[in-house]
C-alpha cells in the first residue's frame, strides 16, 4: 500500500541533535532468570527482553545524563554558548532540591544565562521537557537559541520482586531547535491525564513501587485516551488511515512486549485489529533492540527506541513517525514527528549499535554487589571513561571525569 505523503509542518522546531549513553556494565536476564529460579523463556518471549543496564555505584542520573549530553558538545554539533534552556527529565534525582541539571549545568560549561531546571512525571518527564522545550524554542523568549533537554533514569525494583527483570538505566539528550537537522515534531499532540496509582516511588524508597498489572492497563488506557485526543488535534474523523502513514511507530517501553500490546492496542482504536501483528513486525519490532538489551530507562526508554531508529534506520528524509510517551502516575502523550533532509547524517553519529557493543557483561553476583552498594562507592575496577561520581562529602555529590582530577562540581 503507497504511504500518503507527510504534511509540511507550521513549526519547523524538532531534534537538531540527538545522543545516547548507556551504563558500561549489563547482565544477561537469562542469569538473572536461573538465579531466581525462573523460566528463562518467560523473560525473553514473556517480557522480549535479553539483558539489563546495570549501574555501577560510580555512575548516577548526573553522570549517566551528562555523558550522554557532552557528545553533542564534543561533536561541535552544538557550541554551549547557544543553549539558553537546560531540562532534565527524570523520575530517580540525586536531591529533592537540587536539580540534576544544575550538575550537568557546570559539567558541561553551558553559560550563565540559561533557563536550567528539572521535570519530574515518572516516564513522562523526558517528554515534557521535549514539547515545553520545543514550545519555549518557538517563542520570543528563546531570542533565537536552542534547547538542551535531557532525559535520564534508572530503573530499580526490589531485588527477587517480578519487576527485578525490568529494570535497566540510560539517557538520551536532545537539541532542540529551529530548522533541526533530524527531527521535526508536530506541536499538535494528543495528551491524556489521570491520577492512578500504578507505579510510584515513596520519597524515602530508592527502589520503586508498582501494581504490575494495573500499570500496564493504565498505559493502554491511556494510549487509547491520547490517541483520541491526537485525533481531535487533527481534525481526524476517521482514524484508520493512521497505521498507513508511519514509518516507524515508537512506544515508550519499560519492555519489549508492552510496545508490541500497545501496537495491538493502537491498531483496535483506529479500526485495524486485523493488521495489528503484521505492522508491529514492520513498524514496531525493528527499533526495540535498545529495549531488548538495555531494559527500561523511564524518561529515556522512547529516546532510546529513536536514538536506534535514527542510528540504523537507513535514510529517513521526509519519512514521518509517531512517538507514544506514558508516564505512571499518569500522564500520556502521542504526537509526530518527520525526519528532516540529510537527517542521516546526524543519525550516523548515535552509534547506538557500537553503544552496546562497548559494554561488559556481570555475574549476578557482581550485579547484586552493584545494587547494594553505597553512591560513590566502587566495589571494582572503576571507570575507564566520562564523568563519574567520585565521592560524596557531607552529603554534596563530587562529581569527576575519568582520566582528569580535582572535583568539577560540589
Ligand atoms: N514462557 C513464555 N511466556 C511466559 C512464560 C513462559 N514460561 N511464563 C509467563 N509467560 C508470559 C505471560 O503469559 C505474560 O505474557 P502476557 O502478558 O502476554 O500474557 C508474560 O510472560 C509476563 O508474565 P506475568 O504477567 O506472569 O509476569 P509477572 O507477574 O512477573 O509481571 C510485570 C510482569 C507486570 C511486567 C512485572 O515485571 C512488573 O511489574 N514490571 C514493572 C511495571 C511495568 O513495567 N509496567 C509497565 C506499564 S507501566 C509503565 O510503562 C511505566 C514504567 O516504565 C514503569
Amino acid at each position: 500500500m503507497s504511504r500518503p505523503e507527510a504534511k509540511a509542518f507550521p513549526f519547523p522546531v524538532g531534534i537538531d541533535a540527538l545522543s545516547a549513553h548507556v551504563p558500561d556494565t549489563f547482565l544477561s536476564l537469562d542469569d538473572l532468570a536461573e538465579a531466581r529460579g525462573v523460566p528463562p523463556e518467560k523473560i525473553s518471549v514473556g517480557l522480549g527482553s535479553f539483558e539489563m543496564a546495570v549501574t555501577p555505584p560510580w555512575e548516577d542520573t548526573v553522570t549517566i545524563a551528562a555523558n550522554a549530553a557532552e557528545k553533542p558538545l564534543r561533536l561541535g554539533q552544538v557550541d554551549p554558548g547557544e543553549i539558553g534552556l537546560l531540562v532534565v527529565g527524570t523520575e530517580t534525582a540525586v536531591d529533592h532540591a537540587k536539580p540534576v541539571a544544575t550538575f550537568l549545568h557546570e559539567l558541561l560549561g553551558l553559560p550563565s544565562a540559561c533557563r536550567t531546571f528539572e521535570v519530574k512525571h515518572a516516564c513522562y518527564g523526558g517528554t515534557a521537557g521535549v514539547t515545553l522545550a520545543a514550545d519555549w524554542v518557538r517563542s520570543p523568549s528563546s531570542r533565537g537559541r536552542k534547547a538542551l533537554v535531557v532525559a535520564a533514569d534508572i530503573a530499580r525494583y526490589d531485588l527477587g520482586s517480578s519487576a527485578e527483570f525490568t529494570q535497566g538505566a540510560g539517557a538520551a539528550a536532545m537539541v532542540i531547535s529551529r530548522d533541526p537537522r533530524l527531527l521535526e515534531i508536530d506541536p499538535r499532540g494528543g495528551t491524556f491525564t489521570r491520577n492512578v496509582y500504578d507505579f510510584w516511588r515513596p520519597l524515602d524508597r530508592r527502589e520503586a513501587l508498582v501494581d504490575g498489572k494495573f500499570s500496564i492497563d493504565c498505559y493502554l488506557d491511556a494510549l487509547s485516551g491520547a490517541t483520541a485526543d491526537f485525533a481531535a488535534a487533527h481534525d481526524l474523523a476517521d482514524t484508520s488511515s493512521l497505521l498507513d502513514r508511519f514509518e516507524a511507530m515508537l512506544y515508550h517501553t519499560p519492555f519489549p512486549k508492552m510496545a508490541m500490546k500497545a501496537h495491538q492496542r493502537f491498531a483496535e482504536a483506529t479500526g485495524r485489529a486485523a493488521d495489528a501483528a503484521d505492522t508491529a513486525r514492520r513498524l514496531v519490532e525493528p527499533w526495540l533492540a535498545m529495549s531488548r538489551r538495555v531494559g527500561n530507562s523511564y524518561t529515556a526508554s522512547l529516546y532510546l527506541g529513536l536514538a536506534w531508529l535514527a542510528s540504523t534506520g537507513g535514510r529517513l528524509d521526509g519519512r514521518e513517525i509517531s512517538l507514544f510517551s506514558y508516564g505512571s502516575g499518569c500522564c500520556a502523550e502521542f504526537f509526530t514527528g518527520r525526519f528532516a533532509p540529510g537527517s542521516q547524517e546526524i543519525g550516523r553519529t548515535i552509534d547506538a549499535a557500537g553503544l552496546l557493543a562497548r559494554r561488559s557483561r556481570l555475574s549476578v553476583e557482581e550485579y547484586e554487589r552493584f545494587s547494594r552498594a553505597k553512591p560513590g562507592e566502587s566495589p571494582g575496577a572503576g571507570p575507564s571513561s566520562g564523568f563519574f561520581l567520585a565521592r560524596l562529602k557531607d552529603d554534596r555529590r563530587l562529581y569527576e571525569r575519568a582520566g582528569a582530577t580535582g572535583a568539577v562540581a560540589a
